[in-house]
């Protein structure tokens, strides 16, 4: 085991309880913080001892109570959208707290690094990057991942250790292993690992597969993606599946989505779930709609909101994630909807060239879920080509989403309804769903339906 993985003791021990580090509970002197805690407790069971804390700066928010997490990414919400005064005065909806404050997280991302332990030996770790270096803290047992991952994570570690196969040096640029990723389906628990290789066939895979295989039947398919760039990119378009099926299902309520190891699907399927479901409740979709689903992915949004619309197009730059869409639309014999591998800020060109304005008394309904960095001004302008009745925008930027709300009222779209939701728990980061209508006076100028310029 990594000697970094062992609990630790003394300061900023997370095993110690309630009031360590102040003597017989004694109040800290005014305008000095309490000692953060990562301990349950009796009124918030959702504290948990992480056996990472506090050197791992994956969850700066463990030792808060989830209360108070909840509490500050309102706080978050509101501060964002005050920055942009135009932006209509809506009241935000109670945030949805994650179902699970620990155990959510679908999918494991972990850099491989050798080093020397306390005793002198070389020894594997399995961690993530210290924040703006690339020194790597041990992260296999982490506390936010799906628990049925963390024996098997705790298992890959030492197997690799064992197996030999080199890990990549960054300085040296030798070696091979560079990244593991480990992604679960919530439902079915299977397991599917995709190891990250700088070379195309490192010797004792197969091995080493085989014994992991072994200790963890929930293994249903593991693959070799090969990348040998430098740069930040864990992924290449490379990816060589070793054994098992290409896809690992999972369910989102009604929906059963098939994702890859290069298909983005939402990390906590707990609150996925809902903002699925709070997506078609806000939009009311009816029969003559039709549904342009932008960042798409695997095809959440538009599969949601298909049983009730005449036709969905969605737009999505992943070629991976676009065939995910495709086959899961094609699973839930829904004929009618059809994802593109296409850039969103061609979105209102594709409208066009697919004949898909809405029939009369039908709404034209966008989505949008894109990356944190919001709208490119080329997809605000598709937006606004395409002149929606309404545009659900999910994003995972209280900055970047104020922003860019504050753009689209100028092209008539207000601010309706705004919800926060917790799908990163033990995080700062802060999920938010937003509902814009067109405004009455900016639609009696416009039919329903896309613009017919750019
Ligand atoms: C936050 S994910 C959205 C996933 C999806 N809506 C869902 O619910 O799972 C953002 C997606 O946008 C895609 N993307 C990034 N830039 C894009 C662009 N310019 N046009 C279209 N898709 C893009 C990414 O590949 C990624 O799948």
């Amino acid at each position: 085991m990594a000697g970094d993985t062992r609990p630790r003791t003394g300061r900023g021990d997370p095993r110690r309880g309630p009031g360590a580090g102040r003597a017989g509970g004694a109040r800290p002197p005014l305008g000095v913080r309490k000692a953060r805690r990562a301990e349950p407790r009796g009124d918030d069971p959702s504290r948990v001892a992480c056996a990472h804390f506090p050197d791992c700066v994956g969850c700066p928010l463990v030792g808060t109570t989830y209360g108070e997490q909840l509490r500050g990414k309102d706080a978050a919400l509101r501060a964002a959208l005050a920055a942009h005064p135009r932006i209509a005065p809506v009241e935000p909806e109670k945030i949805f707290g994650s179902p699970l404050p620990f155990g959510y997280r679908n999918h494991a991302k972990l850099v491989l690094r050798k080093r020397r332990g306390r005793d002198g030996r070389a020894e594997v770790v399995l961690g993530v990057y210290r924040p703006g270096t690339h020194s790597v803290l041990p992260a296999e047992r982490c506390r936010v991942h799906d628990r049925r991952l963390l024996p098997f994570l705790v298992a890959l570690r030492a197997r690799i250790e064992e197996s030999g196969i080199p890990i990549f040096d960054e300085r040296s640029r030798e070696g091979a292993l560079r990244y593991a990723l480990a992604r679960i389906s919530t439902e079915s628990g299977a397991i599917h690992l995709t190891l990250v290789s700088a070379i195309a066939d490192p010797a004792g895979l197969d091995r080493l597969v085989e014994r992991l295989r072994r200790d963890e039947p929930r293994l249903e398919a593991a693959f070799l993606c090969v990348n040998p760039t430098p740069g930040n990119s864990i992924l290449s378009s490379d990816v060589r599946r070793i054994f098992g099926p290409r896809a690992l299902l999972d369910r989102f309520g009604r929906l059963v989505l098939e994702s890859r190891p290069d298909a983005f699907v939402q990390a906590n399927p707990g609150v996925a779930t809902r903002i699925y479901a709070d997506a078609e409740r806000w939009l009311d979709p009816r029969p003559h709609d039709v549904v342009v689903d932008l960042f798409g992915g695997v095809g959440g949004f538009g599969l949601a909101l298909a049983p009730r619309v005449a036709a969905v197009l969605g737009i999505e730059t992943s070629a991976a994630a676009v065939d995910c869409a495709n086959g899961n639309a094609k699973r839930a014999h829904q004929g009618h909807v059809r994802y593109l591998a296409a850039p969103a800020e061609s979105a209102a060109a594709l409208v066009r060239e697919h004949g898909l304005a809405p029939e009369e008394g039908g709404r034209l309904l966008v989505v949008a879920n894109p990356p944190r960095s919001g709208l490119s001004v080329g997809a605000r302008d598709a937006i606004a080509a395409l002149a929606p009745s309404s545009l659900l925008y999910l994003s995972c930027n209280p900055v970047t989403l104020a922003r860019d709300l504050d753009a689209l009222a100028e092209g008539g779209l207000s601010l309706r309804r705004i919800r926060p939701f917790d799908m990163l728990p033990q995080t700062p980061h802060v999920e938010v769903l937003a509902l814009l209508d067109r405004d009455a006076a900016a639609s009696s100028g416009a039919e329903a339906g896309p613009a017919t310029g750019a």
